[in-house]
């Protein structure tokens, strides 16, 4: 049986990680993959403990201690749900992987990308995606989607303007080193197109016959 794939999304908060997500399972499956949608951080019980706790905003948490929780729910997740998913031939959606960790705590937080790719290369034993789409969105749009919610902001979503511009400003560096493994999709336009530009972004890895149309 061959190897599942790890497709992986990375954005800014706003940007439409979510709606993607779930419209990116329903068409994997629809043809045919055994595919799993996870969040981080989260995906699996420890996880989960550590996003509530690293996105209180009631808490005071260092960058490093920061840095070091998101790495941790991560390596969790990769030994508990990732590995035996990928190694079962499953295909596995991720909303967001180790890009949030180099744009947020690297760059936004300050920490430097390679100290942060490396604690996360520890954490994960250099686990990489097959492929990563950026969703792309100009920063006062997410804030904007963000406040249309109606939610209580988390301890992220607090920060500054200025934080996400660099946080967007850092995924398009990450996209443009990697152009192989990172696709870069407007996500200013509807979900529907949206979708279809993942579907693109996707169609070398889809096994032969799945490709056309949604
Ligand atoms: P979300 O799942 O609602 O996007 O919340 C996750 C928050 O955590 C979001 O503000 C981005 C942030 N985050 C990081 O700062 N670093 C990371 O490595 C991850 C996975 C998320």
């Amino acid at each position: 049986m061959s190897r599942g794939r790890l497709i992986t999304i990375e954005g800014i908060d706003g940007a439409g990680k979510t709606t993607l997500g779930a419209g990116l399972l329903a068409a994997l499956r629809g043809r045919g993959l055994a595919v799993d949608l996870l969040r981080e951080p989260g995906g699996v019980a420890a996880a989960e403990r550590i996003r509530t706790l690293v996105k209180d905003p009631a808490l005071r948490i260092g960058a490093r201690a920061e840095a070091l929780l998101y790495a941790a729910a991560r390596a969790q997740l990769a030994e508990e749900a990732l590995a035996p998913a990928l190694a079962d031939g499953r295909w596995v959606v991720l909303d967001r992987f180790v890009d949030s960790s180099l744009a947020y705590q690297g760059a936004g937080r300050g920490l430097g990308i390679d100290a942060v790719r490396a604690i996360n290369d520890f954490g994960t034993g250099g686990l990489q995606p097959d492929r990563t789409l950026l969703l792309a969105i100009d920063p006062a749009l997410g804030r904007a989607r963000q406040d249309d919610r109606g939610e209580a902001p988390d301890r992220l979503e607090l920060e500054e303007d200025g934080f996400f511009a660099t946080i967007a400003s850092a995924y398009l560096q990450i996209a443009a080193a990697e152009p192989r493994r990172v696709r870069t999709i407007d996500a200013g336009r509807p979900p529907d197109t949206v979708l279809d530009a993942a579907l693109d972004a996707l169609a070398d890895l889809l096994p032969p016959g799945r490709r056309p149309g949604r």
